[in-house]
């Protein structure tokens, strides 16, 4: 087997990127292997959610490691990807070198966002980083996912609305909504499947779903090694 790599990346903070990589890999690893890099020092998010866990679960198909340089995260990606169907990546609040190497080693990059003005003017920059990063990974795919959807705000839908509209990266269409579940279960290092609400789960398991539709098309990553491609890490 060779891992899906799956990035889960932006270039705000507190969007969701962390709540995403333990639900999804949560979901994934109910029947495949899954491996989980957290890329997010000094926060360390998700490792602090997983040591948690660890003290409640005996996990038979979900690992963690972290990495703090571009040079670690493809260590560890070339040395276990052959043991894991699928590695998800947490990426930091803020475009720096090692989220600039999650573009050149993923083969999907998840981009959760929020229907909201605040956060589509961070985004706009995010997507011409993806543009360049496109350069160096030609087979890159990258696609949003709408987080923290409060459905009965209108102005959530013109936002969704206008930016499916304006941009050229597709989102899933399985949406996530802004719910209680989702803090409360990470805080206890559970996922929404392991938690008491039967939305939030169908949410996650129809996003793992399609995520797993998407990855299964995508071939795998030759690591970009010319100079230039170097240059585009180091810029962060
Ligand atoms: N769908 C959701 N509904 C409600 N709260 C959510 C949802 N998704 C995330 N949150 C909450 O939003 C906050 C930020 O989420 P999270 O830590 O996952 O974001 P992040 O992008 O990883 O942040 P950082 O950039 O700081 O690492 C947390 O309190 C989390 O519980
Ligand atoms: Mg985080």
């Amino acid at each position: 087997m060779t891992a899906k790599i799956i990035g889960i990346a932006q270039s705000k903070g507190g969007v969701g990127k962390s709540t995403l990589c333990a639900n999804l890999s949560v979901t994934l690893s109910q029947n495949s292997k899954v491996l989980m890099i957290d890329c997010d020092p000094p926060q360390h998010s998700l490792s602090a959610w997983y040591s948690i866990r660890d003290d409640i679960y005996i996990e038979t198909g979900l690992d963690i490691k972290t990495a703090s340089t571009p040079s670690q995260l493809n260590s560890i990606i070339s040395s276990h990807k052959d043991e894991y169907n699928y590695i998800l990546i947490d990426g930091a609040p803020h475009v720096n070198s090692l989220v600039r190497s999650m573009l050149l080693s993923s083969n999907l990059i998840i981009i959760p966002l929020a229907p909201s003005s605040v956060e589509i003017w961070s985004f706009n920059s995010f997507e011409n980083l993806i543009n360049e990063a496109v350069k160096y990974n030609k087979n890159l795919t990258c696609k949003i996912v709408w987080n923290r959807v409060r459905k009965r705000v209108k102005s959530s839908q013109e936002v969704m609305d206008q930016v499916n509209k304006t941009s050229k990266l597709s989102a899933f269409k399985n949406i996530i909504s802004f719910r209680v579940a989702y803090m409360d279960s990470f805080a206890e290092g559970c996922s929404v499947y392991e938690w008491s609400d039967a939305v939030a789960s169908a949410e996650i398991w129809s996003l793992s779903s399609a995520v797993k539709r998407v990855v299964s098309k995508l071939n795998a990553i030759k690591p970009a090694q010319s100079q230039s491609a170097l240059n585009f890490v180091r810029k962060g």
